[in-house]
C-alpha cells in the first residue's frame, strides 16, 4: 500500500497567515526609510488614504452605514488631514450593472460621501469603477460606458494626474485595463508611462508619492494563487491582481525623489520595499466585501503623516467596525 502522509486541516486563511508571517496584520504604523534618524520629523501634514469601499447595491450589508462610520472616524482624526486620497473602487460590481445603475449607485456613494465629509478629495480609479464592462447588454456607445460615468462624475478629464500640497507631490494613475473578453487585467499604459517620467523629472525636489489602484508588486497576490490551489478551486488570475509592467513604475525610482507607492485592490495591508522605496498596499474600508475582516485584516484606513524631512508614516487604522 503506498505510503499517504496525512495532513491537518489546513485552511486557506491558515495558509496566508503562515505566508504572510503572525505579525503581517498588523495596526502598527510603517516608517519609511528616510535619510533623518527617527524623530526628526516635522510634521508637514496629514492625508488619509481611503480605499476599496465597495458600497452595495441598495446599501446592503450595511455598506453605506459602515461607509459613514469610516467617514466620521476619518473626521474624528487628531490632528485633522488636509485632504482623503481615495484608492479607488467606490461602488462594488459597477461593471456587471446596466449603466444607468452604476450611475445610481454613484450617485448613493457621493451622496454618502458629501453628507460625512467636506474634506478635498482626491480620486483614483478602480476595477470596479468600470460602468457596465461586463454586462453584455450593456453599450459601449453610452456616455458613461467603462470609464467615463467615474470620470464624469469625480470631474476628471484624465484618470492620470498629479498635484501638489504643501511642498509634496502626488502622481495618481490609473492600471485598470478592460480587456475584450470582458475582463480586466492590471497594467500601465504607454501614455501614462510617459507622463510619469515627465512629472517625476520635473519634480525632483519635491517628495513624492505615487498611488495606483492594483499594486505595482505584492507578495500577497502570490499567496491568494497558491492559497486557491491548494483548496482545488481556480486559482484568481495574476494579471488581475497585481500590475503586469509594475516593473516599469519601478524602473522609474532611481534619479527620481519618490517616496511611497500607494495601492488597494487586495484589500490586505502589505508592506514591500523595492529600491529603498516603499511600497504600502493598504487594507479596505470593506474589509471583506462588508462580510467582516480580509484574512484577518480588518475594515480601515491609511492615516499617512509626512514630515518636513522627506518621511512617510503610514498607520493602517480600523474604524471599529463590526459586520452584521
Ligand atoms: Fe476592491
Amino acid at each position: 500500500m503506498p505510503f499517504r502522509p496525512s495532513f491537518p486541516p489546513y485552511s486557506r486563511r491558515d495558509f496566508l497567515r503562515q505566508l504572510l508571517g503572525a505579525g503581517a496584520v498588523t495596526l502598527a504604523g510603517f516608517d519609511s526609510l528616510s535619510a533623518q534618524p527617527p524623530g526628526l520629523s516635522t510634521p508637514a501634514f496629514r492625508f488619509a488614504f481611503l480605499t476599496d469601499i465597495h458600497l452595495m447595491k441598495g446599501g446592503a450589508l450595511r455598506s453605506a452605514e459602515g461607509m459613514a462610520a469610516c467617514l466620521k472616524a476619518v473626521e474624528a482624526l487628531q490632528p485633522r488631514p488636509e485632504f482623503i486620497l481615495v484608492g479607488g473602487d467606490l461602488v462594488h460590481l459597477s461593471r456587471d450593472m446596466a449603466i444607468h445603475e452604476a450611475e445610481q449607485n454613484l450617485k448613493t456613494f457621493l451622496q454618502i460621501w458629501n453628507d460625512h465629509t467636506d474634506l478635498p478629495a482626491h480620486w483614483v480609479f478602480g476595477n470596479h469603477d468600470l460602468a457596465g464592462t461586463s454586462n453584455p447588454a450593456a453599450s459601449t456607445s453610452d456616455r458613461h460606458y467603462g470609464k467615463k460615468l467615474f470620470q464624469s462624475y469625480l470631474k476628471l478629464p484624465h484618470l492620470f494626474y498629479s498635484f501638489d500640497h504643501k511642498g509634496w507631490h502626488f502622481v495618481v494613475l490609473d492600471d485598470i485595463a478592460p480587456q475584450p473578453d470582458r475582463s480586466y487585467i492590471g497594467q500601465f499604459f504607454d501614455d501614462e508611462l510617459g507622463f510619469l517620467r515627465a512629472d517625476l523629472d520635473a519634480h525632483k525636489a519635491k517628495p513624492t508619492i505615487i498611488c495606483c489602484h492594483i499594486p505595482a508588486a505584492s507578495n500577497l497576490s502570490l499567496g491568494l494563487i497558491l492559497a486557491h490551489a491548494a483548496t482545488g478551486h481556480q486559482p484568481p488570475k495574476s494579471r488581475s491582481l497585481v500590475c503586469v509592467n509594475g516593473q516599469k513604475l519601478v524602473d522609474d525610482f532611481p534619479g527620481h525623489n519618490v517616496r511611497a507607492v500607494l495601492s488597494g485592490h487586495l484589500h490586505h495591508f502589505e508592506q514591500l520595499e523595492i529600491s529603498g522605496v516603499p511600497i504600502i498596499n493598504s487594507g479596505a474600508v470593506c474589509g471583506s466585501y462588508w462580510r467582516g475582516p480580509m484574512y484577518g485584516c480588518p475594515e480601515g484606513f491609511g492615516v499617512v503623516d509626512l514630515g518636513t524631512d522627506g518621511s512617510v508614516k503610514f498607520d493602517y487604522r480600523d474604524f471599529g467596525w463590526k459586520a452584521a
